[in-house]
């Protein structure tokens, strides 16, 4: 397929490793999905229970497709042995391409990137799975930010096809094209997306929720919102939705953005939910009550 701006004689290259830095939820999906692909992983993490956590789940994970008949024992052993655990970036000096998922904090992303400028080959793609930082700006911490790029999956990783390609101001034409081709190799639909605050789904979805706040102020119940948008194709309403997410995770981006844009109007309603510890299905309670774990009921 064509991708957007860009000329059809750029040849993608061939990504044969991959280096995953960050062993917490988007890491080990993201390892668990080249793994899948059959691609071999070398996970940095700093914290070595962390690192431990990460391969016990990806272990139990791929183990669970025998157990489920996908795949026969010998396949699980390979994709397990594919997989290369490290606690210090210098394991990333000979690899093709590296998916940063630190936390998200500029900082930490400032020294894993000077790290990696040192340490990777010239010709290594170096790609961030950021949600909310400007890929312009990691780029701008290396000396060739022309092989920089945004690789933004969606949790869970190794299910979500979804991958934005976010294409910074300086990414090169070829490493455009190969992470787009890595995107498919690995299973996932690419989509560009240009720099901008979200990209494309989250700025989408973050608005879409801001209005939700606003109906349940204005004293919609939530059984009707999600009812008309789940009739109108939405595989789940936003509230529903976010309940199963985790309300916490609204609730952390709402503050920064309270600080960040605060001329901006927004309903407080999802808020006083949060201040009551109501964080969705996994305190038993959000929008919705969950007696049983899992079915949503009005409360
Ligand atoms: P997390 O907190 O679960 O994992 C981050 C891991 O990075 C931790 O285990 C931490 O020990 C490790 N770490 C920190 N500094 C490190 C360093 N210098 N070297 C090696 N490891 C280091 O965070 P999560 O949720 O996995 O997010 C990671 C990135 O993915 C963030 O940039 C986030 O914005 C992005 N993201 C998160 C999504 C989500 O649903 N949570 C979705 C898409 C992107």
């Amino acid at each position: 397929a064509r991708i957007p701006g860009l000329s059809r004689d750029v040849t993608p290259r061939d990504i044969r490793s991959v280096g995953v830095i960050g062993g917490g939820l988007m890491g080990t999906g993201i390892t668990l999905a080249l793994l899948n692909a059959d691609l071999p992983v070398i996970m940095v993490e700093l914290r070595e229970e962390a690192l431990a956590k990460a391969g016990e789940t990806i272990r139990k994970t791929i183990q669970r497709d025998v157990d489920k008949g996908r795949i026969d024992q010998a396949k699980a052993d390979a994709r397990i042995a594919a997989f290369t655990p490290a606690t210090s970036l210098d394991a990333l000096a000979d690899i093709d391409l590296v998916i940063e998922a630190v936390f998200e904090d500029m900082g930490v992303k400032q020294q894993v990137f000077t790290a990696l400028d040192a340490i990777t080959r010239p010709d290594a793609i170096l790609a961030s799975n950021t949600s909310t930082l400007d890929v312009d700006a990691i780029a701008a911490l290396t000396k060739d930010p022309s092989r920089v790029v945004g690789l933004h999956f969606f949790s869970p990783a190794n299910i979500m096809r979804l991958l934005e390609v976010v294409r910074g101001r300086e990414t090169a034409p070829d490493v455009l094209a190969t992470a787009m081709a890595f995107g498919k190799r690995v299973g996932k639909v690419g989509v560009v997306s240009g720099v901008c605050d979200g990209f494309i789904g989250n700025r989408m979805f973050e608005e879409y929720l801001r209005q939700t706040w606003f109906m349940l102020e204005e004293g919609a119940l939530p059984q009707q919102i999600d009812g008309a948008l789940e009739r109108w194709g939405m595989a789940m309403g936003p509230c529903r939705t976010m309940d199963l997410a985790g309300q916490d995770i609204g609730w952390a981006i709402r503050k920064r953005r309270a600080v960040e844009q605060p001329d901006r109007p927004y309903s407080g309603v999802i808020d006083r939910i949060c201040e009551l510890g109501r964080f969705g299905q996994k305190t038993g309670k959000g929008i919705y009550a969950y007696p049983d774990g899992r079915t949503a009921e009005p409360d």
